[in-house]
C-alpha cells in the first residue's frame, strides 16, 4: 500500500477490492446519494466494478479518486480525488474535476475540507496543475460550503446530460490550503 498524501488526522491511498464493504456501507445510504443521481447501490457488485474502473483510471491517467482513511483507526471513511475528463464537460476537455463523498457519519467533522485540501496541493503542486474545476448539485449545500472554504469559485449552472449541475472553478493562486508547510 502506497500512502499518496497525509494530513493531520488522515491518509489518502488508491483504492482496493478490499474498501468493498466500506464503500458499501457509504454508498448504499440514500442520504449519501441525495444529490448525485439518487440512486444508492445495491450490491456489493456495483462496487466491485466501480473500484475495477477506478483502478484503470489510476493505471491510464495515473490519478482518480483516492480512498480516504482515518489515521486513528485505519477505517475507510470514505474518497476524495481528481477525475480526469478526457470527454467534453460544459465545453471544457481535458480537465480534472475534484470530487469527495464521505460515509454519513462521518460527516460534519471537517474530513471532506482536509482531504480536499490536500488533494488540490498535490493538484497544484504536484501534477503542475493552473486549474481545477468542481461539479455540484444547486442544492448540495453541504458541497458548495466545501468549495467555497478551498477557494472555488461559482461560474454557472449548465446542463449535465439533463440535469442542472453548478459549475465551480478553483485558479492555483486562490487554493487556500496550497500554502508551502
Ligand atoms: C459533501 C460532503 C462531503 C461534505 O462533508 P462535510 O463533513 O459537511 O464537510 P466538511 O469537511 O467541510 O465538514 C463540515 C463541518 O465540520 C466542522 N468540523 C467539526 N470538526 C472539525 C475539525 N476538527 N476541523 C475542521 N472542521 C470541523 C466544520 O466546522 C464544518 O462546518 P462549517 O463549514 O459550517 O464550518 C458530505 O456531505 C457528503 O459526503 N455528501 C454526500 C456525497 C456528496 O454529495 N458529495 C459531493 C458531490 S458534489
Amino acid at each position: 500500500m502506497k500512502i499518496i498524501v497525509t494530513t493531520p488526522r488522515l491518509y489518502l491511498r488508491e483504492l482496493e477490492h478490499d474498501d468493498v464493504e466500506d464503500l458499501f456501507e457509504m454508498d448504499a445510504d440514500p442520504a449519501v446519494h441525495r444529490y448525485i443521481e439518487n440512486k444508492p447501490v445495491q450490491t456489493r457488485d456495483e462496487i466491485s466494478r466501480v473500484i475495477s474502473m477506478l483502478k484503470e483510471q489510476y493505471r491510464a491517467f495515473g490519478i482518480a479518486r483516492w480512498a480516504v482513511i482515518d489515521k486513528e483507526n485505519n477505517e475507510c471513511i470514505g474518497w476524495a480525488g481528481l477525475k480526469y475528463f478526457n470527454e467534453p464537460i460544459n465545453n471544457h476537455c481535458n480537465i480534472y474535476e475534484l470530487g469527495y463523498r464521505f460515509k454519513q457519519k462521518h460527516w460534519g467533522k471537517g474530513f471532506a475540507t482536509e482531504s480536499a485540501g490536500a488533494v488540490l496541493k498535490y493538484g497544484f503542486n504536484i501534477l503542475g496543475l493552473e486549474t481545477i474545476y468542481a461539479i455540484t448539485h444547486p442544492d448540495n449545500d453541504n458541497s458548495k460550503r466545501v468549495l467555497t472554504k478551498l477557494g472555488f469559485e461559482y461560474k454557472e449552472r449548465f446542463d449535465y446530460d439533463g440535469d442542472p449541475t453548478d459549475w465551480f472553478v478553483l485558479q492555483k493562486q486562490n487554493c487556500t490550503s496550497c500554502s508551502p508547510e
